[in-house]
Parts: structure tokens; sequence; C-alpha cells
């Protein structure tokens, strides 16, 4: 009889950040009250939040729920069992979150940024307290990457993932691409829309992506989380003009992630990324996010869906709280590992740099029009192992002296890409630096 009791006594959680992820959260627990415990077998009642700013015309009511804006009155409040972070930023966050493990509190966390840099130390204390700490919504918005990779298919050995990552970033590119949109006013809009980072450069820059894929790799590789070795190049240096050539070649430029199992190590990179048009991850465009991960056993599958916004990474964070709620009782030795992998099991498989990783690349070159430059492109090229897969030179504009050359290669290490750029670049007929797109064919 007591047992019984317990078992359906309501799960008190303190919810921290009321912002655009945190207002979603809220309304979405609210209105899905009724079939959410019907699900997880007990109430998911949310009974503190702290939030510096909030609207409260946008929020279910907020009776009965202990309001603060002090967020360590949440973690340090006994009656409170999940406490919910959803404030960002590493700081206070990691504090926070930290201290809430040390008082025996499950976390649910949507944030990224702190998962990526201090993930091994909050999942380490987690592991002494026996607390969980579940992070869905750090990756790719409202998808359930996270499940699926750990547990749907725990079976395979990885061998690559590549996602589209950033919401805001494909909703640029997409925008560029499709109305010839502005950058600065694609991104401002973005903003509004709260799909941005507070601090948007990183999205443009790639870190908002880099902190996601540092995540995915440490799930699909069992290797620890390992933020400063992910190479990061964000989508600012795109144009539209290479958006048009690719498009000629029949590929599309979108921002990816990706980490890839080789002999060699791990590679983890983030840049924009030259695919074939007739990929379906081509086509996810907007504010869409899309992964696509190779597993030995079962192939490539393909997860899609929105990869940020409001009520979509609720889903995410909503989804975590269920899973924790349903496994309040059960011992922390048999509940699904942090990162994948138990705990014990990690490895410190090498992660590749740059130098060592082989790509095929787009480069576009300018160049006055005059015999022999190409002769000596080709041979530099050449010299550096590089085999050229496609070439197109375009008519100089009118009244211009110079030309546009579009080269494809094939696959080579990125030392003898650089190699050669530098040596194209000191060509005293190359006006302009070498612009260099990675190309992926993401076959199986
Ligand atoms: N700024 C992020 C994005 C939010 O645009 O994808 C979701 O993590």
């Amino acid at each position: 009889m007591l047992q019984q009791e317990k078992i359906v006594k309501p799960v008190n959680t303190g919810l921290m950040g009321l912002g655009t992820v945190g207002g979603g959260t809220f309304n979405v627990l609210a209105r899905n009250a009724a079939e959410i415990t019907r699900r997880v077998g007990r109430e998911i009642r949310v009974t503190h939040v702290a939030a510096r700013q909030y609207d409260p015309d946008s929020l279910s009511s907020l009776e009965g729920i202990r309001v603060t804006d002090d967020a360590f009155q949440v973690v340090n409040d006994p009656q409170v069992e999940i406490v919910i972070e959803l404030i960002g930023g590493c700081e206070p966050a990691r504090e926070l979150v930290l201290q809430a493990i040390a008082n025996g509190k499950h976390v649910v966390t949507a944030n990224k940024a702190l998962i990526a840099k201090h993930g091994n130390e909050i999942f380490a204390a987690a592991h002494d307290k026996g607390v969980m700490v579940a992070f869905e919504a750090a990756v790719a918005g409202g998808i359930p990457i996270i499940k699926a990779i750990r547990e749907g298919l725990a079976a395979n050995q990885i061998e690559w993932i590549a996602g589209i990552i950033n919401g805001t970033g494909n909703f640029i590119l997409t925008e560029m691409r499709d109305k010839g949109r502005d950058f600065a006013d694609v991104l401002k809009e973005a903003q509004q829309l709260g799909y941005a980072e507070a601090d948007p450069t990183f999205d443009v820059e790639g870190i908002d992506a880099a902190h996601k894929l540092a995540i995915l790799a440490s799930i699909a590789f069992g290797i620890p989380l390992q933020f400063d070795k992910v190479f990061t190049e964000g989508i600012s240096r795109i144009t539209r003009e290479d958006v048009n050539y690719a498009e000629e070649l029949g590929y599309r430029i979108k921002h990816l992630g990706i980490t890839r199992k080789v002999e060699k190590g791990i590679e983890m990179r983030v840049h924009p990324t030259l695919i074939p048009e007739r990929r379906l991850i081509a086509n996810v465009d907007g504010v869409m996010n899309a992964v696509l991960v190779q597993g030995d056993a079962v192939g490539p599958t393909l997860y899609y869906g929105a990869g940020a916004g409001a009520e979509p990474t609720a889903s995410a964070v909503v989804a975590d709280l269920v899973d924790v709620a349903r496994v309040l009782t059960v011992d922390p030795e048999n509940r699904v590992p942090h990162l994948a992998f138990q705990a014990d099991a990690m490895t410190d498989t090498t992660v590749l740099g740059m130098d060592d990783v082989e790509t095929a690349y787009y480069l576009r070159l300018q160049a006055s029009d005059q015999p022999g430059v190409l002769a000596d492109i080709t041979s530099i090229l050449g010299d550096q192992q590089i085999s050229i897969e496609a070439i197109i030179q375009k008519e100089p504009g009118e009244g211009a002296t110079d030309v546009t050359i579009i080269m494809l290669t094939h696959r080579v290490a990125e030392r003898n890409m650089n190699d050669a750029i530098v040596k194209i670049e000191a060509l005293g007929a190359i006006t302009n630096d070498v612009i260099r797109i990675r190309v992926e064919s993401l076959g199986h």
C-alpha cells in the first residue's frame, strides 16, 4: 500500500528560465498534462520557477507556483526532484547544475554549450551521485536524435554522422538561395523568430553546431566530450555566387556537422559543404534540421524535424522529463548511460586534426585571362596528388579581364590542399584568395 502511494505521487520539478524554450516547455507541460500523466503514470508538476524576466501573458497560469528570480533557491529546495535548466550559457548554468546534482536532484537541460564544454565534469558528478542528466534538446531541437543514437541504434558500430544541426544557419542559406535575400536581413528575422542564439555569431560562425557535433561524436563513438577539438568554420563567407556555381554542378551548399570514424582516428568538423542535390539531406530547408547516421548494421538512417523554436525544443525537453520521471526508481547502474557507453568503457581514440581529414573540394579562383594559367594551376594540383573531377571556366564579365575558374577535385588530405592553395595564390595571374568549400558525397 505504501509503495503504491509513493508511485502515484506527483514529481515536483523546478524550471529555471522562461525565455523561448522555457516558456515553450511551461506551456507544453500545462497543455498536455493529462496525456503526459497517462504516459508517465504520475503527474509532472512544475512547483518552482526561476526567471529574471518573462511575459506572463504568453504563459499558462503560474498560479500555485513558487516564482523567484534566484535560481539557486530552486536547486536548493528539498521539494524539487528534477531541475529543468533552460537558462542557457555556461555560467551560472554550470554552477546551478552541479549544485542540483550535489543536492541529489536529476537534471534536464537544453544547454548544448554547457554539455559540450562541461559535460565530462557534469556526468562524472551525476554518476557519483546516482542521478540523471538528460539533454535531448541540446542537439537538433525537436528531433529525438540522442535517443535514436543512444538507444535505437545501440546494436550498431556508428560509421559516420552528418547533420544540419543549426536551424538559423540553414534558414539563412535557404533564404539566400531561394529569395536572393541579404544575409543580415535574414539573420534579423531568425532572431525575431526566436531561432538564433543570444549571441548570433554562435550560429553564423558554426560554434553552436560545433557544440552539438561534439555531443553527437561522444554518443556515437564512446569518447569523452571534446568541443575544443572540433574544426569549426561558419557560413559568413558563403556568397550567392558560390551557391549558384554549386547548383550548376548539381550540388547544394549546406552547413554540416560531420563526425566520422576512420582508421587513424575520429574526425569532428563543422563547415559549409557541397552535397549532391539528389540527397534527401540536401533538400532540408529553412529552420529544419536533419541528421544522417550511418550504422554498420542498419545502413543510413535520416532524422528530420524542427531544429529550433519554442515548442519543438520543448517537445524534446518534456520527453526527457518523461524519461527521467519514468525511471526515477530504477537502480542507477541499470539506466541508459549519459553518453551511450558505460562510463568506465569510454575510449581515448585520437581525434584527427584537420590536416589529416580527407574530403573532396570545390575551388573558386579568380585569374587574369592569359595563356598558361590553367596549366600552372593543374600542375600545382598534380604535384600535391590532387586529381581534378570537373573544371569550368567562366567568360570575363563585360569590361572585365579576370576569369572565374571553378574546380571540383577528388578526395585528398586537407594538408595537400592547403599546400596547393598557398602555391596557387602565389601565382602572379591569380588575383583573389582562393575560395575553398569541402565536398561530401554522403554516399553509403
Ligand atoms: N540557435 C540554434 C539554432 C537553436 O538555430 O539551431 C537551437 O539549438
